[in-house]
């Protein structure tokens, strides 16, 4: 078997998938902080290719990314590559043999498999290939059912369809290791789910979420604005406790009629409890209630994990919040007396982050993550919109195209100091602290004539998987 010092300083090769791209190092990078490990990439490295090359990881760490990530399809130990077949070739050759040694002794069995990308090939075009590559030292037996280690070829025709080179851009050649989680995307897809709604988060963005978070076992995990819980659903899966809330009874209780094709109202046991017995982890549960996040319910204490949301924009769901007809009669202390009955207000969505930062600095525990969505219309854009807090460090921002002239974006902030009383006067020294005031426009502009005309690409239900 190898020894540990003839594994260390491998290169692993990640391949990527194409959608979700603005997604992907943010995902890479919090599943290697999740082991204390930092993104190091080698050279020539570029952000939007299908393939990444690391270093500074063991087969471990690969593993453990892999059995996470949704924007990672596979990973390979690598053992060669280069533009062309001969550089690949010289690569390979230059490979030290004690590193392949372990994988290719007379009693393994192994198979090699040719994947290429953006062309496909005739099958008599990669039994060739593989027969080219004679030179490697391989002394086992070949398996095709179930060999004990499985080796790739792995060609890059770039990522143009309707301009395929001729030849591959460049060949990689390398052990597997392990496939990414891919196929949560279609298990836990919301079509098939117990209990959706009208703004059910895809299954896919919600996995991202939730690794964004650097979501682990035992966390306990809260969405604000819970809705039909897919946040929740994602977050249990990865061993989370999960919590939340909503201002809307209907939803929280599983009531009121149904946003499926065919179905008037909703059936019994439509709720957040129904979608996690679902997929087998009930047992994560720990409740949702009916709440206003404008208003403060829990103690004052950070024994929050995660925050994973996503806000109400206002175009299918409405931004309220409970309030009183005299603001007046409030109390200081700002409990109403038994016989209050609330109204509903507008909640402007710039007052929806500013709580929500807040909510998230006094709650979280320190190096807890907030991740939420930010509804913006692009030609405003700018990133000095997104809201900043003195407690909590941006660590990504991400776009996901709604229409030509509206995006959200993928927002993850982590916890990195406990707040002080001057934290609460900071939006007066640093315009980044307060509301982001064009939040407040959003839904009229969603709504604009431009984006009217834009078609099938302005539905936010759609991208929500619905
Ligand atoms: C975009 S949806 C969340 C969808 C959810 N992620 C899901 O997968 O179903 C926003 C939710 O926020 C809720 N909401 C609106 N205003 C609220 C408030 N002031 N407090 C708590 N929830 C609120 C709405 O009822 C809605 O369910």
């Amino acid at each position: 078997m190898a020894t540990s010092s003839s594994r260390s300083c491998l290169q692993y090769l990640f391949h990527l998938a194409h959608d979700n791209l603005d997604f992907r190092l943010p995902e890479i990078k919090a599943l290697l902080a999740l082991r204390a490990k930092p993104f190091c990439p080698c050279e020539n490295f570029k952000e939007k290719v299908p393939f990444w090359c690391l270093d500074g990881l063991s087969e471990e760490d690969v593993r453990s990314i892999m059995a996470r990530s949704v924007c990672a399809k596979s990973a390979f130990e690598l053992w060669g590559h280069g533009p062309t077949h001969t550089e690949l070739r010289t690569s390979l050759l230059n490979y030290p043999l004690e590193k392949m040694k372990p994988f290719m002794h007379k009693d393994s069995t192994y198979r090699i498999n040719v994947y290429t990308f953006n062309t496909t090939l005739e099958f008599a075009d990669r039994i060739k290939k593989i027969d080219a590559m004679d030179y490697l030292p391989f002394e086992g037996t070949v398996s095709l059912k179930s060999p004990q280690h499985i080796f790739c070829l792995l060609e890059d025709y770039g990522t143009d369809p309707n301009n395929i080179p001729e030849h591959p851009n460049y060949i990689y050649f390398g052990r597997w290791i392990a496939n990414g989680q891919r196929e949560l995307i279609r298990s836990y897809s919301v079509k098939n789910r117990h209990f959706i709604g009208n703004t059910s988060m895809d299954a896919g963005l919600s996995f991202i979420m939730a690794n964004h978070a650097k979501v682990k076992e035992n966390d306990f995990v809260f969405d604000p604005f819970v809705g039909t819980g897919s946040l929740l659903v994602a977050c249990a899966h990865f061993g989370a406790y999960v919590c939340g809330t909503d201002i809307d009874y209907n939803t929280i209780h599983g009531k009121g009629r149904s946003s499926r094709k065919n179905q008037t109202w909703r059936g019994p046991d439509e709720n957040i409890r129904a979608n996690l017995r679902q997929y087998g982890t009930e047992k994560m549960y720990l409740d949702v209630m009916v709440s206003d996040a404008s208003k403060p319910v829990w103690r004052n204490a950070a024994f929050i994990d995660a925050i994973i949301t996503d806000p109400p924009y206002g175009i299918r769901e409405s931004t309220r919040k409970t309030g009183s007809h005299k603001d007046t009669s409030k109390p200081p202390d700002g409990m109403y007396v038994e016989s209050h009955v609330p109204v509903s207000q507008a909640y402007h969505l710039s007052d929806i982050f500013t709580d929500l930062l807040n909510f998230s600095a006094h709650h979280l525990v320190m190096g807890g993550r907030l991740v939420y969505w930010l509804p913006v219309y692009r030609p405003e854009y700018c990133e000095e919109m997104v809201p900043l807090h003195p407690c909590l460090q941006l660590i990504s921002n991400c776009e996901q195209t709604l229409s030509s002239h509206t995006s959200r974006r993928l927002i993850t902030m982590e916890k990195v100091k406990e707040p002080e009383e001057v934290d609460s006067l900071a939006h007066l020294s640093n315009p980044r602290f307060s509301p982001y005031q064009g939040h407040n426009a959003f839904r009229e502009k969603y709504f604009s004539g431009v984006n009217k005309k834009c078609g099938k690409e302005d539905n936010i239900s759609e991208v929500n998987g619905q």
